[in-house]
């Protein structure tokens, strides 16, 4: 009872926080979001300032409710409907046309924005007591690692007032996909796969193509995101054995332009796509933490496909060098 209490006092906290203007952290399933009111341009430039982000790429906005999504956008296709119901609240991002009444700032001056609803208790609680949608990219300065717990915020952000939601569940952030009566296309890949927004629309009774299309369209999808504090090295397992561990060694060296007696630390993964998604930003920063030479590691020719596109498609942009042996 007495714990019910103190989150309720929390909620209000961060909702004060909120209404006057101010930035909080806020956990959701993915990961950590730094969240601003929507209808405060103050806050929202105050996002872009602290993140140093870049004016250019837009801002994830969420939302409690379908009818709340609707009220942000200009045409909710049959398509988002469905989508809605099949997977939120869930890290399902979707692109919409914008209602000229949302700031041009969080959208970057696109005629888009992106909407979704996530599926953490206390997210949905903050932004219901709002009242109103809540901007939030994720809580880790541009570029670098997105946080999974709320001391990761805390390290980035120490000023700022963070809700402890505990470890992101899903632990990567949403896939993002743009929607549109005719089609659907991929912009971000995220633990929804291609594969499932297919299946839940033509369980809809909805036929539209649903195409992957990582360009420019998601600008904030750059190369070199994702960067932890040591150089990575993604190394492809393309033959059936791995060489000998001093050749592999000696040729990451080489690359990084580092002594040959460096000494590297292995980022290992879960054999169950899920889990590793969950684990890796935690484990990208805890080896960081160790301030090894570099951190490595091993892409199976098994794992691949689905789920796993996301994890490597974030593992691609946080690396610095890609060998295959
Ligand atoms: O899981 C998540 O999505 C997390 C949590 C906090 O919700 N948020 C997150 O936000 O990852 P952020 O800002 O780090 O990534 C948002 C992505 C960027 O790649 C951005 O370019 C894209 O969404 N995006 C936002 N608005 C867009 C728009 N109108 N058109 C295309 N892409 C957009
Ligand atoms: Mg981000």
């Amino acid at each position: 009872m007495s714990q019910d209490k103190d989150i309720n006092n929390l909620v209000s906290l961060a909702v004060e926080h909120l209404r006057k203007g101010e930035l909080i952290g806020l956990p959701t399933e993915t990961v950590y979001g730094l969240a601003g009111a929507i209808d405060k341009n103050q806050a929202i430039k105050q996002i872009f300032a602290i993140k140093e982000r870049p004016f250019f790429d837009p801002l994830i906005v969420h939302v409690a409710s379908i009818a709340q999504a609707k009220s942000l956008v200009t045409n909710w296709p049959p398509a988002a409907e469905a989508l809605a119901h099949s997977f939120w609240p869930g890290p399902l991002t979707m692109v919409l046309p914008r209602a000229s009444s949302i700031d041009p700032l969080i959208c970057s001056g696109l005629n888009t924005i992106a909407i979704r609803m996530p599926n953490h208790p206390l997210a949905l609680a903050v932004i219901e007591k709002m009242g109103t949608p809540i901007a939030a990219p994720s809580a880790n300065k541009f570029g670098k690692t997105s946080p999974s717990r709320a001391e990761d915020v805390r390290k980035a952000f120490p000023h700022l007032f963070v809700l402890d939601g505990g470890l992101a569940q899903i632990g990567i952030e949403s896939t993002v996909a743009s929607v549109t009566d005719s089609q659907i296309s991929i912009l971000r890949p995220g633990i929804i796969t291609e594969h499932e927004i297919t299946k839940e629309l033509h369980r809809h009774g909805i036929n539209i193509p649903v195409v992957k299309s990582e360009s420019s369209a998601s600008p904030g999808h750059l190369k070199h995101h994702y960067m932890p504090e040591m150089p990575l090295v993604l190394i492809d397992q393309i033959s059936a054995q791995r060489p000998k561990w001093n050749f592999v060694q000696e040729q990451i060296c080489m690359r990084l332009k580092i002594s040959p007696v460096s000494l590297g630390r292995e980022l290992l993964l879960s054999k169950d796509p899920l889990l590793a998604a969950r684990e890796l930003y935690v484990n990208m920063r805890e080896l960081g933490d160790a301030k090894p030479d570099f951190i490595y590691i091993w892409r199976e020719p098994e794992n691949r496909g689905g789920i796993w596109d996301a994890i490597w498609d974030r593992v691609e942009k946080a690396s610095s060098v890609q060998l295959k042996f």
